[in-house]
């Protein structure tokens, strides 16, 4: 069945690419918006709109249910303005959803869902419960995006968050991306086809295997940062990989969202220069110290022969695979320095790869992540624009990666004319923490959009990972589609309502306080996730908070106290259990960083007593952060764990994937060479690894300061490492699926255990957690 599903793929690929669905483009005298529009026109797949209607009722299907879904019609029209939809209701009492494709019927119809019928969806919870017999409310309705393209995706999310997922809890997502509006997105499964390439060069199986990493890893093995690192990877997984791109695909297609396709950047396998002793090469430099073994594979030149050997044997082969809508993505020099620091060369380096792309597609687009401008003195004006300008105008979309705290357009002169993508990266490694800007990206939007003679074509989302924040998501992806800044607080008001099914003052109230504090982050600071319980213990930290924290406890007292008001149906209590896991994760957070900074003075000060008792109370901490954590579906260690080996096909997959889940969030690397930088609040970590890795560090301080002797440092580090941190990618222990006991009562129990400490003068001792003024609330 697979095999004929391909063949059909193909052989659509081969009709699009012949029947040239993209249009000349043509930008002269044509900026900003405008731009977006004729670029997404060129991008958009020429999936009829009969397809498209098909798709966006079986979305509105699944979301609501079969039965419900009978009171919404939909209509793909091509003659309405591009990425807009209206919504009106017919005379036999349906509701009319019309949009320019699918994707924007599915917009419409998430408008119709939180404006109109106040319930929303969420990344785990994209189904809703209508009541029985509901009378749909006439409402008439038109609504254009600002944003010609709504871009979704970072090549990180697919190690961090996609890694092991079926196309079941794909299916999820693309639902959710449609709801949503995303047109744009990245497809970047491609290790067999390379497998495909490389064979056909010439390489053996064993010079392949070292070059590919496991499933956990790929994401930066393909930008070339590392090589071979928890593989190697069995053909059967990487042909199940292809199939589920392909099946991806086609689903994003019949939507109508197009689909950046991976090209050749010039990371090849050390082996290839066995084979090509003439052709230059250049080896890559080392990337976080990762071991030889693992690191610094080639580079061919782009203006090499053999680059466009390379590139049209493999684009070739992407594209009668995926078929194509006349876009791909590669980054050469994604947190790599390039070998030579001449315009000149830039300029040809980028000319070579846009060419190979030009060679398979005539109506390429390159997409590039401009990643590599953010605080790299190597990319002075003059180096990117010799770069950005040696393609023809429109035919480079950059994503400003994190428009939001970094925006590089500003530096770029609107990138020189190049259509750019305002991205927020709101997480790196798909760590927790609550955290967010939502004032900065409403600004940051319209300042964007309003530069006169302004590149910028649309706006999205690029997280390393999913799975945190929601909120920020929601309001960036609505804040994009907007043409004018949100309104916040009605915004952050109106949220809680959509999200428990309830409006009520004081669910309100609390969210308005998350709004003010942690969603208020305005600093420079690169923040990374990794607060004091998930960092190795160590005398170095300077942990501070952005925000007030007492508007965080009023905000969980708030939760708290609306426990009764919560609707039962429609699994409305669920996503309220989800939020008082959260913030009461969120709370211990704050509080660790603070007991901390009480915990260094006292042993600065070689106060014994206080010392201990502070250490008692940290442990205690992450017991009672394991517990709650332990109590919600989505901050479960064991899902992550199972799900891993539920994707192995045999038994030394099962073990590898494994070891491919736990070092990902832990060790990250052989000897820990980017330690705890994908860390995880999960239950099940907080017991077995982060709360044991500080249990070890207070014991040795202890006995350091019982015994007058000062503190060792670098033992100690030596010590964690090999009896915690690195042992723990190879242990094979079990965690549950299931969440336990009542996360209401346990929640309850901690807000009253730690609101006291804050009136704790132990606790506090004049060593209250920093507020940078400058970084303050408001
Ligand atoms: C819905 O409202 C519009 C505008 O008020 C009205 O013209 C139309 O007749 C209404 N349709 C139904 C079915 O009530
Ligand atoms: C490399 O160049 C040398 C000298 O020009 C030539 O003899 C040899 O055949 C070339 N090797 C390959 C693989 O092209
Ligand atoms: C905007 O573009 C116009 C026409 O190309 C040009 O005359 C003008 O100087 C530009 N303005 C800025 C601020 O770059
Ligand atoms: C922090 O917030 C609380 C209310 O939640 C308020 O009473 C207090 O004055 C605030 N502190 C600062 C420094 O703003
Ligand atoms: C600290 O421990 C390291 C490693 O065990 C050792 O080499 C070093 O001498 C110790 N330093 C002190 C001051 O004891
Ligand atoms: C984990 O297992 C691998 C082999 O599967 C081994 O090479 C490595 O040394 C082990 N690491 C630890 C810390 O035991």
């Amino acid at each position: 069945m697979h095999l004929k599903w391909n063949l059909a793929l193909a052989l659509l690929a081969v009709l699009c690419l012949q029947r040239g669905h993209g249009t000349k483009l043509d930008f002269n005298g044509v900026a900003g918006r405008e731009m977006g529009l004729h670029l997404a026109a060129h991008l958009a797949p020429g999936t009829p709109p009969k397809v498209q209607e098909t798709a966006a009722m079986a979305v509105i299907s699944r979301v609501i249910g079969a039965r419900s879904s009978q009171l919404f019609q939909v209509q793909v029209n091509k003659r309405i303005a591009i990425r807009s939809f209206q919504i009106s209701m017919l005379d036999d009492g349906r509701i009319l959803l019309v949009g320019w494709d699918g994707v924007s019927v599915c917009k419409a119809f998430h408008h119709y869902l939180k404006y109109v019928l106040n319930k929303d969806v969420d990344w785990f919870k994209v189904r809703i419960e209508l009541p029985y017999n509901l009378k749909l409310p006439n409402v008439t309705i038109e609504s254009t995006s600002a944003s010609p393209i709504i871009y979704h995706q970072n090549v990180c999310t697919w190690s961090y968050s996609f890694a092991w997922w079926d196309f079941e809890q794909w299916r999820r997502h693309l639902d959710w991306m449609a709801l949503m509006g995303i047109s744009l997105t990245i497809a970047p499964i491609q290790e067999a086809i390379w497998v495909e390439v490389y064979t056909e060069m010439g390489l053996s199986r064993e010079e392949i295997d070292a070059h590919l990493a496991g499933p956990a890893f790929q994401a930066w093995q393909r930008m070339g940062n590392i090589r071979g690192w928890a593989g190697p990877l069995k053909p059967e997984w990487r042909r199940l990989q292809l199939l589920l791109q392909q099946e991806i695909l086609a689903a994003q297609r019949n939507l109508g969202m197009s689909v950046a396709l991976p090209a050749f950047a010039g990371h090849v396998p050390r082996a290839l220069k066995r084979l090509h002793p003439n052709s230059t090469f250049m080896e890559v430099q080392r990337w976080n110290q990762f071991p030889d073994r693992y690191c610094c594979g080639l580079f061919v030149e782009p203006t090499e022969p053999l680059f466009n050997q390379v590139a049209e044997s493999f684009l070739s082969r992407v594209v009668s695979t995926y078929g194509s809508n006349h876009i791909f993505f590669c980054d050469p020099f994604n947190e790599l320095e390039p070998p030579v620091a001449k315009p000149d060369y830039m300029r040809s380096t980028a000319a070579a790869i846009y060419e190979s792309m030009r060679g398979i597609d005539p109506q390429a687009v390159w997409l590039l992540q401009g990643w590599m401008f953010v605080k790299n003195p190597f990319w002075t004006t003059d180096m990117a624009k010799a770069f950005l300008t040696a393609v023809p105008r429109g035919r480079i979309l950059v994503l400003d990666l994190q428009s939001e705290q970094f925006p590089q357009y500003e530096l770029t002169n609107s990138y020189f004319g190049q259509p750019f993508v305002w991205c927020m990266l709101h997480n790196f490694g798909g760590t927790l923490g609550m955290f967010g800007s939502a004032k900065l990206i409403n600004s940051g939007i319209e300042a964007a959009r309003r530069l006169p003679n302004s590149s910028m074509v649309g706006t999205g989302i690029t997280p390393e990972g999913i799975g945190q924040n929601y909120v920020m998501y929601s309001f960036t992806l609505e804040r994009g589609w907007s043409d004018s800044p949100l309104d916040l607080d009605s915004w952050f008001s109106h949220f809680p309502h959509t999200r428990y099914g309830v409006k009520d003052e004081r669910l309100e109230q609390a969210w308005l306080l998350l709004k003010d504090s942690v969603y208020s982050f305005r600093g420079l600071q690169k923040m990374r996730g990794q607060y004091v319980v998930t960092r190795r213990p160590s005398f170095n930290q300077e942990p501070f908070t952005w925000y007030n924290a007492s508007e965080v406890l009023d905000a969980w007292h708030l939760l708290l106290s609306a426990r009764a008001i919560i609707p039962l149906e429609d699994d409305r209590y669920d996503m309220y259990e989800h939020d008082l896991v959260d913030i009461t994760r969120q709370f211990l957070q704050i509080n660790a960083d603070q007991l901390y900074i009480n915990l260094r003075s006292a042993y600065r000060k070689r106060q014994v007593p206080r010392f201990e008792y502070l250490s008692g109370k940290l442990l205690q901490l992450l017991d009672d952060m394991e517990l709650i954590l332990a109590s919600g579906y989505n901050f479960l260690l064991g899902n992550w764990l199972e799900q891993a080996k539920r994707a192995a096909l045999n038994d030394e997959d099962r073990r590898n994937f494994e070891f491919n889940a736990r070092n990902q969030i832990t060790a990250w690397g052989p000897d820990g060479q980017i330690l705890d930088y994908a860390c995880k609040q999960w239950s099940g970590l907080v017991r077995d690894y982060y709360a044991p890795r500080w249990s070890l560090f207070l014991e040795d301080v202890n006995v350091a300061l019982h015994s007058q002797q000062p503190f060792n440092g670098t033992a100690f580090k030596q010590k964690v490492s090999q009896r915690i941190e690195l042992p723990f990618s190879n242990k094979t222990d079990i965690y549950p699926l299931e969440p336990v006991g009542n996360t209401w009562l346990i929640s309850q129990n901690i807000f009253e255990t730690w609101k006291a400490y804050s009136k704790d003068t132990q606790f506090l001792h004049n060593n209250r957690l920093s507020v940078p003024r400058k970084f303050g609330p408001k």
